[in-house]
């Protein structure tokens, strides 16, 4: 089939790139010319393991090219999906401009039949808007249809979750519309829900805020685990081990970031609460998720006494490993957190600085964990990368001022901890001095 993909972020590329690979004929527009330029000349703006390759792939087969121009996509394909960012609007309603500039353009250049899907994950009845928008600003008389195919991939595992999906939505209200999608995706082999645009939308945003209600919620237990000295993880394992509750986002730590949760979250309460239902449960996980951070530099303060003018080891800036995304990441807030404590900071992360240092103020970027570590007064764990699992813990030791590790990610084993000699702080279990 003939695709247009307008976005090329991380939803955008891994969704042209893997639609490519079985085999139809992909456009990615995106109108950061800078991005399509680098993207033409084989650089791939962020880092996901195994899309270069892909790219890389597709781009020597034909299947996979890349532009500026919706008309030119919307002339080449019968099948275009919107993937462009609806970020937080600062007042938690999403912001829809970047949908409906793509709709506007895509209706001004339409002259025969095309779907139009969304990808990006939006409120419900954004369906409507788009068909509005359309509407408003078709010139000739095309035939079209507006679907909803919300995306579930996870940055860092995004290939294999596009091509392995749980299950895949598609919200539609033509045939024509569901038999496109049907064979577009019949190679996956995947469970499909077909349904409406409305429920497949809500189904997008209901499953995000489920998942963070079931971080907040462990993050909850961890705090009773602190004070009655549990194990939050074998809490976690003895609860996920039921069918009914899965292990799956069942992991405490330092709070749910990213550029998906903390949005999602915020819209769905702000729809909620726009067709008058307040959606208090959602409220108390963001307050949750926003009190571990807290909680967490409380715990630094326990352990370093006075913050000011100490300098802290940070290993981790992505929001979580085998991504360069730092988004909302909660390592950044954190790190913000201990900068007005007056902490002097280190960090280093594999491959979330060099968005970092655009951001960032005063930190210290280093070129690997042990340089962070040296001179340090305590080392903190802010992501789950397997380098820092795997790290010489002795050299650790021996490069900073005191043993003292804070593990926002519980990655070490308190035992081992205590028998190399480390003072060994993490979350939700029995504190190793
Ligand atoms: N990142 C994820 O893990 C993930 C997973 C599932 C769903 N989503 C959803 O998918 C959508 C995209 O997310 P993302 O992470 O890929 O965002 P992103 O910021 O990485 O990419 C969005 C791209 O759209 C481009 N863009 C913006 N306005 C445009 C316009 N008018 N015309 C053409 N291009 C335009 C931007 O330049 C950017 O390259 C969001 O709604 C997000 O919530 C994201």
């Amino acid at each position: 089939m003939d695709i247009a993909i307008i976005g090329s972020g991380y939803v955008g590329l891994v969704t042209g790139a893997c639609l490519a690979k079985l085999g139809n004929k992909v456009i990615c527009v995106d109108n950061d010319s800078g991005k399509v330029s680098a993207l033409k000349r084989g650089q791939i703006p962020i880092y996901e393991p195994g899309l270069k390759e892909l790219i890389k792939g597709n781009v020597k087969n034909k299947r996979l090219s890349f532009s500026t121009s919706i008309k030119d996509a919307v002339k080449a394909s019968e099948v275009i999906f919107i993937a462009v960012g609806t970020p937080d609007s600062g007042n938690g309603e999403a912001d829809l401009t970047g949908i409906e500039h793509v709709a506007a353009d895509i209706a001004i250049n339409l002259k025969s039949y095309r779907l139009i899907v969304e990808k990006s994950t939006v409120p419900v009845e954004t369906g409507e808007w788009v068909k509005r928008t359309i509407t408003t600003h078709i010139k000739g008389k095309a035939a079209f249809d507006v679907a909803s195919n919300p995306e579930f991939l996870r940055e860092g595992s995004a290939i294999n979750d596009f091509m392995h999906p749980d299950r895949i939505v598609i919200g539609v209200e033509s045939k024509r519309a569901r038999d496109l999608l049907l064979k577009l995706y019949r190679p996956l082999h995947a469970p499909i829900v077909v349904t409406n645009i409305k429920s497949a939308e809500l189904i997008k945003h209901a499953s995000n805020a489920f998942l963070a209600t079931k971080i907040s919620f462990i993050n909850a237990v961890s705090r009773i685990c602190d004070i009655a000295e549990a194990d939050v993880r074998e809490v976690a394992r003895g609860m996920g081990l039921d069918k009914r509750i899965g292990q799956g986002f069942l992991n405490a730590g330092i709070g749910y970031g990213g550029s998906c949760f903390p949005k999602d979250l915020e819209a769905l309460v702000s729809i909620a609460d726009k067709m008058g239902y307040d959606f208090k449960l959602l409220k108390e996980v963001k307050k949750i998720n926003e009190g571990q951070k807290d909680a967490i530099v409380d715990k630094i303060k326990g352990s370093l006494w006075i913050i000011k003018g100490k300098t802290i080891g940070i290993l981790g800036l992505a929001f979580k490993p085998d991504t360069d995304d730092i988004r909302n990441s909660p390592a950044l807030d954190l790190i913000r957190l201990l900068q007005r404590e007056g902490a002097n900071i280190k960090a280093y992360d594999p491959k979330g600085m060099v968005k970092a240092r655009g951001i960032l103020k005063k930190v210290t970027f280093c070129r690997d964990p042990y340089l962070v570590c040296r001179g340090s007064d305590c080392l903190f764990i802010a992501t789950e990368w397997n380098e820092f699992k795997e790290l010489n813990l002795l050299k650790v030791k021996k490069l900073l001022k005191r043993p003292l590790i804070i593990d926002g990610r519980n990655i070490y084993e308190p035992e081992k901890m205590r028998k190399l000699g480390f003072r060994y702080i993490s979350v939700g279990r029995k504190d190793i001095c």
